[in-house]
């Protein structure tokens, strides 16, 4: 699967973003192994704590639906900069893909591609537990 054809499904889920406290929408997209995509936004809440990311819905649903093994994330919103996955999504995607490849992109569609690892370095996963 093409990076632009997931950062373009990341755009469309942004659509549906429920974001008017921080008026940060964000949309990500989450290629499984099998080439399955879910998709996911940002769903915040009058009391900020029980907001979730985009990333993390997209994960969720993943979940939900019995997947569990991912390729690549790509993650957009409507700014200037890249997107960059805050510390619990990088967190949560660890537990389930540490060799997964985060997209990073912005409103203008350019985009900045890391692994995982170099964004959670030195990080506290499963294998610490095994
Ligand atoms: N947000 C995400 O959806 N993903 C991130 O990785 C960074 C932050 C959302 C949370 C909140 O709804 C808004 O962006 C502003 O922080």
């Amino acid at each position: 699967m093409t990076d632009r054809f997931l950062i373009e499904r990341a755009e469309e889920a942004m659509a549906n973003s429920y974001s008017p406290y921080s008026r940060f929408p964000v949309g990500a997209a989450l290629e499984c192994e099998d080439g399955t995509v879910f998709t996911g936004c940002n769903i915040e809440n009058a009391a900020l704590g029980c907001s979730i990311c985009a990333e993390r819905c997209a994960i969720a649903c993943a979940v939900a639906a019995g997947y569990k093994r991912f390729k690549k994330i790509a993650i957009t919103s409507t700014g200037e900069d890249y997107c960059y996955p805050c510390g619990t999504c990088r967190q949560v995607l660890l537990e389930f893909a540490p060799e997964i490849e985060v997209l990073c992109a912005r409103a203008d569609g350019r985009y900045v591609s890391y692994p995982l690892r170099s964004l959670l370095p030195h990080s506290f996963g499963p294998s610490q537990l095994s």
